[in-house]
């Protein structure tokens, strides 16, 4: 396939790597990013390898269909969506996690989130699961593009990094090989971040906030521009997308 990545500039280099492969065809660790200054950001493969667990159908229960999960990874997440009944396609880089997604029973295309994709404008929810508004590098170009992609309405919803951190890194993927990737952009977002970028532009509305063992996420609503009967019936869905058991969650805000 001939992907055009548009805004990211080398992903064949980056996440399609050897080590990255390697970690999602054994389901097995260890995995980092790893800093030009030797700092290791490890990835939790093994997670992410295995089906959705309580904090992932939680945030799934707030989705509104049809779901796109971008940089889905070995696909947890759409292969949950798809028992459901949720229409959700998963997108990513990696021809191996495209394959692990597609063996699990869930729709997935080898693309990146920056080039043409299916049903532009008209996605209910977009994922950015496990740091995937690092993406690329640039927070503001992904919200952007997300923008784009969903239906006006339609909600963002973000894993954040559990600390107050805003961040552009160049990184490397490494294993316990000596393989790496090269190097390639990638960001670190906390929540507040996320709200103070969301808020640079007239296209988000943050709807809730919430942790839960140890993650955290973030619930934008893409402005309609719109009337107050429209924000009447976004209230109503925004109620009705609140967790069957809030419990489950640590609700930090829902504004
Ligand atoms: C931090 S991992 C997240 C894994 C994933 N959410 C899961 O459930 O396993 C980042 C994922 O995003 C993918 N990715 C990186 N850049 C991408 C891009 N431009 N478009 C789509 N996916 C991308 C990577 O290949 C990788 O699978």
């Amino acid at each position: 396939m001939t992907l055009a990545h548009g805004l990211d500039p080398a992903p064949h280099r980056s996440w399609s790597a050897d080590p990255y492969a390697d970690a999602l065809r054994t389901g097995r660790g260890p995995l980092y990013l790893r800093r030009g200054d030797g700092w290791l950001l490890p990835l939790d493969v093994e997670r992410w390898c295995t089906r959705a667990d309580a904090v992932d159908r939680a945030l799934l229960d707030r989705c509104e269909g049809p779901v796109l999960d971008v940089g889905c990874g070995p696909g947890r997440m759409v292969a949950e969506l798809a028992a459901r009944g949720v229409p959700a396609l998963g997108i990513d880089i990696s021809a191996a996690a495209v394959a692990r997604t597609a063996g699990l029973g869930g729709p997935a295309l080898l693309r990146s989130v920056f080039a043409p994709l299916p049903g532009e404008g008209r996605w209910g929810t977009v994922l950015l699961a496990d740091g995937n508004l690092g993406i690329g590098g640039d927070p503001a170009a992904l919200l952007a593009r997300v923008a784009q992609l969903l239906t006006p309405g339609g909600l963002l919803i973000a894993e954040t990094a559990p600390l107050d951190v805003d961040e552009r890194v160049s990184v490397r993927i490494v294993g316990p090989t000596a393989a790496q990737s090269a190097p390639f952009p990638w960001a670190r977002v906390g929540t507040p971040a996320l709200l103070r970028a969301a808020a640079r532009t007239a296209h988000w509305r943050p709807i809730a906030q919430w942790s839960a063992e140890g993650r955290c996420f973030a619930a934008l609503r893409s402005r309609t521009g719109s009337s107050s009967a429209e924000q009447a019936k976004s209230a109503a869905v925004i109620s009705s997308q609140r967790p069957r058991n809030p419990s489950a969650d640590s609700v930090v805000a829902d504004v």
